[in-house]
């Protein structure tokens, strides 16, 4: 049985242990994505970060919080996978310190220092030696294709799914998505608007038979 690692949702930097940083995405075309892949007959390992959607049945699941945790089980497991999808919208920044207790009001600004979490899907060819297909995901307000393409070279992908973020009919949040694939052997694949069951289907189509 051919065997996939995705990744899904968002991750959660803690700042305090009442508040953290995180972002807009649902877990959606992550979770889609391993429905597909798992009712295609694969076995799926699904990484998720805390996300309002039923765990999935007859998927190995993952849940983690932060980005730090999910690059933990991203490590842990991707050994033996054929294919490996990172679909998580991880936390680029991480607070410098966590504070203990609820931060109180104090002056009329507060700065929170930040420093880099790290790059999962590009640590998977460098860092964990990943040599089958490598997937990542672009969510772009501009510049869709450069940023893209660009990603696609600096993270060593094979593909990455574009997706932009700026509508309200597409992308985070919803259960709509429009995606647009590049390969790294130079192919276009414009997936048109569609649910993010169909697109994960059709998307998972075009990586497997590549
Ligand atoms: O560079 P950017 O974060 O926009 O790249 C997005 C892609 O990289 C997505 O596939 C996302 O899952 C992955 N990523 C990651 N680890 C990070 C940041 C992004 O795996 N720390």
């Amino acid at each position: 049985m051919k065997k996939v690692l995705i990744t899904a949702g968002p991750t959660r930097e803690p700042i305090d242990p009442v508040r953290f940083l995180s972002n807009r995405s649902s877990g959606k075309m992550g979770y889609a994505l391993a429905e597909a892949a798992r009712d295609a007959g694969w076995d799926v390992t699904l990484v998720s970060g805390p996300v309002c959607l039923d765990p999935l049945t007859g998927v190995s699941m993952v849940n983690v919080t932060t980005a730090a945790e999910m690059y933990d089980a991203v490590a842990e497991h991707i050994s033996g996978m054929d294919l490996v999808i990172c679909c998580a919208a991880v936390a680029d920044y991480t607070p410098a310190v966590v504070e203990g207790q609820k931060l109180k009001k104090t002056g009329e600004e507060m700065k929170l220092t930040l420093v880099r979490t790290k790059d999962i899907l590009g640590s998977c060819r460098e860092v964990f030696g990943f040599q089958k297909t490598l997937v990542g995901f672009a969510a772009e307000t501009q510049d869709l294709e450069r940023y893209a393409r660009e990603k696609l070279e600096r993270k060593a992908c094979d593909w990455i799914a574009a997706n932009r973020v700026d509508g309200t009919s597409s992308g985070f949040e919803v259960d709509h998505n429009e995606i647009i694939l590049f390969s790294a052997a130079g192919e276009t694949i414009e997936l048109p608007r569609d649910t993010k069951q169909n697109v994960a289907q059709r998307m998972l189509d075009i990586l497997t038979n590549a």
